[in-house]
């Protein structure tokens, strides 16, 4: 095993987890990947490891290359654990190495190791190391997605290695995108690009266009986009970088989603005229079941929609547990730019349409109203009624979709 070469010289010998379908509460239905890099060079140097259950993985790659024991840098871009648990065993076999790292990096691996037997050189934007014929620009990028992170920039090939940022859940015998796209298809891709988006970077989108701003302000021309998850951008690094400015913009596209759940049918048979309404507003529509979906995929699914309709049925006087817990998994992302609007079928007092609009409110999204309470079973009135707010809503996420 010796990796996979980039350029000449610059590997991947990173792991693929073929197997996680639970990363951190996250579903990762098509497994992912820790890619990390080794530079080969005057003075070789190794940009990130790997989560510590696959460091024998990464150690092998290396030796396929050369000895780790020559190793004098190892950059980390980010600490956590899904990528810097494998520092340890590199430092073992080479302990001579220096670590790169952001100020804000190095108090949290101080946190996660006994460092002081390390030699660990923090940087910040701007600073160079130079490894012989190449050189390496850091750039702080703090809180994408973590205090500590940063990305380093091979000025020589034109590589970024981004950490978490332009990465996709994904395992595959591909490293690179076109190599993907050509087992799979581009709107796979785009899926696991928006996907992992989604559940994670969503909260900064204003971050993310300050960066890309100030990558082509230092007028880095980024030939290759190299992230520590999923393929490596190496054929069209412009389209991952458009998605993430257009995704940061708030642009989607002009559907629905109706995300629901229910106890006895009623919220669901309420959800059916809904998405008939819409699909004849206009509007494509996907209807999601929070209890048949995994949570990450409702955040996507509403992320990727203009309009999303949360129907809940009330019990014990408020939402349903599984529309509680999306709506608190939502509320941490901080979305912006979507337009909501509730349903739900009640026995007696109610509660649930109430606090979806009070909670969505709060989060800062626009709402639809009024929503729609129906008493224990719809009736066909009641479905008409349901039909009505679906075709309302289509209209309505159009006229608010021309905003952007
Ligand atoms: Fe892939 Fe923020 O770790």
């Amino acid at each position: 095993m010796k990796g996979v070469e980039l350029k000449e010289g610059i590997y991947w010998v990173g792991a693929i987890d073929w197997e996680v379908r639970d990363f951190h509460g996250y579903e990762t239905p098509r497994g992912t990947s820790y890619n990390n890099y080794l530079i080969v060079d005057e003075e070789p140097t190794l940009v990130d490891t790997v989560k510590y259950d696959f460091a024998d993985l990464m150690i092998k790659n290396i030796k396929g290359i050369m000895n780790p024991r020559a190793i004098k840098h190892v950059i980390i871009n980010h600490i956590e654990n899904d990528h810097a648990t494998g520092i340890d065993r590199i430092m073992n076999l080479a302990p001579g190495a220096t670590i790169h790292v952001t100020e804000r990096g190095r108090k949290g691996l101080e946190r996660f190791y006994d460092i002081s037997a390390w030699t660990v050189k923090t940087v910040k934007t701007g600073d160079r190391l130079k490894i012989g014929k190449r050189t390496i620009l850091f750039l702080e990028t703090p809180m994408l997605h973590w205090p500590d992170s940063m990305v380093s920039y091979v000025e020589e090939e034109k590589i970024l290695f981004s950490q978490d940022a332009f990465g996709q859940h994904i395992a595959s015998s591909a490293r690179f995108d076109d190599e993907f796209v050509s087992s799979a298809t581009a709107a796979d891709l785009e899926d696991a690009v928006i996907d992992y988006y989604a559940n994670i970077l969503m909260p900064f989108g204003q971050l993310i266009k300050a960066k890309i701003a100030e990558v082509q302000k230092l007028g880095l021309d980024l030939q290759m986009i190299a992230p520590d998850h999923g393929v490596i951008w190496r054929a069209d690094p412009e389209k991952i970088l458009r998605m993430y400015l257009d995704m940061a913009e708030g642009k989607t596209g002009l559907s629905v989603a109706v995300i629901y759940d229910t106890m006895w049918h009623s919220t669901e048979r309420m959800t059916q005229a809904i998405a008939r309404g819409v699909k004849d507003g206009g509007l494509e529509c996907k209807v999601l079941k929070l209890r048949a979906t995994p949570m990450s995929v409702a955040v996507k699914e509403f992320w990727k929609a203009r309009g999303t309709l949360i129907g809940s049925p009330t019990l014990n006087n408020i939402v349903f547990p599984t529309i509680a817990q999306f709506l608190t998994y939502l509320r941490g992302l901080r979305p912006k730019n979507r337009l909501v609007g509730a349903f739900g079928s009640l026995g007696w007092g109610g509660g649930a349409v109430k606090e979806i609009y009070e909670t969505t409110k709060q989060m800062g999204l626009e709402a639809f109203e009024p929503g729609i309470d129906v008493l224990y079973k719809p009736t066909f009135e009641d479905e008409e009624r349901c039909y009505e707010f679906g075709y309302g809503f289509a209209e309505e996420v159009k006229k608010y979709h021309g905003r952007f």
